[in-house]
C-alpha cells in the first residue's frame, strides 16, 4: 500500500476504572478502534489512539492494563497530563470531580472530551466552556443517545416528514435499581447522594435536552416533579446510607411550535416495555414508538378506530398494528461513533457540534428542572451564551 501514514494520538483517560469509563469508552470505543486497525482519514492517514489510563486505584488500573496489554497507566493525573504524547484529555470520573480535572487539562493545552454532565451547575459548565474557548483547545461532550439506532430512525422519520405536525412526545425511561440490601445495586451509590453529585435529574435531563432539541426542536420551558422513592440504600461496602438525591423525575417540557414532551425518568420502576427507554411521538399524519434499537410506526391511513367500551374485553391486538422501521444502515456502538467524530475533529478539523456550550445547555435543563421541582412551578429555559 502506498501513502499509508499512521498518526498516534495520546489520550489521557481518567476514570477508566468506573462503569462507563471502562466498558463504553475504553473497551467498546478506544480499544475497538485499535482492534479495527485504527481510524482511516480521507487522505489515507490512519489515526491510532494510544490510551494513558488514569484512576485512583493502582491495583484496578494494573489489572485493566494487564487484561488489555496496555502499558501506560498512572494514578497521578498531573503526570499523565504532562506526558509528551498526550493530546486529548477524557473524563469519565464521578461528575463532582470533573470540573477541576478539566481545568487542569485545558491549562496543560490538551483537547478535552468528557462524559456528561460536564459540571454540577450551569455557572461552572459555562466557565469551563469559556476557559476552553480562550485556550483555543477543542472540546466535546458525550451525547451518546443521538447515536442509538432507535433514535436515529426516529430522526429519519422527522426529517422525512412522516409525522405531519408533531403534537407530543412521551418518554418512559427507567428500571428497578436494587437497593443493595438483599441484591447488589447495579448502579454506583453516589448516584443516590446529592452531596456526591447524584440524582436522576442531573443524570438524565442533560440527555433529554439534546435528544429533544436534536430531533424535535428547542426546549422553551420545564416543569418537573422530583421524588426520592427509596429513602435508604446499601452502598458498595455494605453500609446503609440515606438517599439525599431524587431517584425519579416526572418532567414536562414545552418545545418550539407547541410540541409537548413528557418524560418519566425513574430508578424505581419495573419494566413493562420492550426497551429501557421508549419515546412515543404522535403527529397528525402518524405516530412512532422508538426505543434504543427499534422504531415502529403507525400511519394515519392504517390507524384503527377503537371505541371505548369497558364492558367488553379488548377486541384488537393494538401492538401488532404497528410497522417496523427498517435499519437501512449499519449502526456502530454510539459511544464509539462519537469518539471517531471527535478524533477526526482533533486531527482533521472536521466539524463536531457537541461542544461545552451544548454540555452546559444540558446542565442548565437539569438545574432548572431541580428548581422547578423545588419551587413547584414551570420555568422558562432561556438561551445560554458564552
Ligand atoms: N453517557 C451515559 O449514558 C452515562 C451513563 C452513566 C454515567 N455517565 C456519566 O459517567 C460518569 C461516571 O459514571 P459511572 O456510572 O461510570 O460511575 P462509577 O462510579 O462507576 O465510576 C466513577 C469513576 O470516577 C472515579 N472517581 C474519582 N473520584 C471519585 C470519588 N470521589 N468517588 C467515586 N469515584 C471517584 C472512580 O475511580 C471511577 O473510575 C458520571 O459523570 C456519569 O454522569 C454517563
Amino acid at each position: 500500500m502506498t501513502g499509508l501514514k499512521e498518526r498516534s494520538v495520546g489520550i489521557v483517560m481518567n476514570g477508566v476504572t468506573g462503569r462507563m469509563g471502562y466498558r463504553q469508552h475504553l473497551v467498546r470505543s478506544i480499544l475497538a478502534i485499535r482492534e479495527q486497525g485504527g481510524l482511516a482519514m480521507p487522505d489515507g492517514t490512519v489515526i491510532r489512539p494510544e490510551p494513558i489510563l488514569v484512576g485512583r486505584s493502582e491495583a484496578k488500573l494494573a489489572a485493566i492494563a494487564q487484561r488489555h496489554r496496555l502499558d501506560n497507566w498512572t494514578t497521578d493525573l498531573d503526570a499523565a497530563l504532562s506526558d509528551s504524547s498526550a493530546e486529548i484529555y477524557f473524563d469519565a470520573q464521578v461528575t463532582s470531580r470533573r470540573a477541576e480535572s478539566v481545568r487542569k487539562a485545558v491549562a496543560a493545552g490538551l483537547h478535552v472530551y468528557t462524559e456528561k454532565p460536564i459540571a454540577e451547575d450551569t455557572e461552572t459548565a459555562l466557565e469551563l466552556a469559556r476557559v476552553a474557548a480562550s485556550a483555543g483547545v477543542k472540546v466535546g461532550v458525550v451525547q451518546d443517545k443521538l447515536f442509538l439506532p432507535g433514535l436515529r430512525k426516529l430522526k429519519r422519520l422527522v426529517d422525512g416528514g412522516f409525522f405531519g405536525r408533531i403534537l407530543s412526545v412521551r418518554g418512559e425511561f427507567g428500571y428497578w435499581v436494587f437497593e443493595g440490601s438483599w441484591q447488589e445495586a447495579q448502579r454506583p451509590s453516589w448516584n443516590y447522594r446529592a452531596e456526591d453529585g447524584g440524582g436522576i435529574i442531573i443524570d438524565m435531563f442533560c440527555h433529554w435536552r439534546y435528544v429533544l432539541e436534536d430531533i424535535f426542536g428547542p426546549v422553551r420551558s420545564v416543569q418537573a416533579l422530583a421524588a426520592t422513592h427509596i429513602p435508604e440504600r446499601v452502598d458498595e461496602q455494605g453500609r446503609t446510607y440515606t438517599c439525599t438525591a431524587d431517584d425519579a423525575a416526572y418532567g414536562i417540557f414545552e418545545l418550539d411550535g407547541g410540541v409537548v414532551a413528557q418524560i418519566n425518568s425513574s430508578w424505581a420502576t419495573r419494566v413493562f416495555r420492550d426497551e429501557l427507554v421508549e419515546f412515543q411521538v404522535d403527529g397528525t399524519e402518524g405516530s412512532a414508538v422508538a426505543g434504543l434499537r427499534r422504531c415502529r410506526v403507525q400511519h394515519r391511513s392504517v390507524t384503527p378506530k377503537p371505541v371505548w367500551n369497558p364492558d367488553l374485553p379488548a377486541t384488537e391486538d393494538f401492538r401488532s398494528q404497528w410497522q417496523e422501521v427498517p435499519d437501512n444502515a449499519e449502526f456502530d456502538n454510539g459511544f464509539k461513533a462519537q469518539w471517531e467524530l471527535f478524533l477526526k475533529h482533533v486531527v482533521n478539523d472536521e466539524p463536531f457540534p457537541w461542544d461545552f456550550l451544548a454540555g452546559a445547555r444540558g446542565v442548565q435543563l437539569a438545574e432548572l428542572g431541580l428548581r422547578s421541582a423545588r419551587e413547584g412551578r414551570r420555568i422558562a429555559v432561556d438561551e445560554l451564551t458564552l
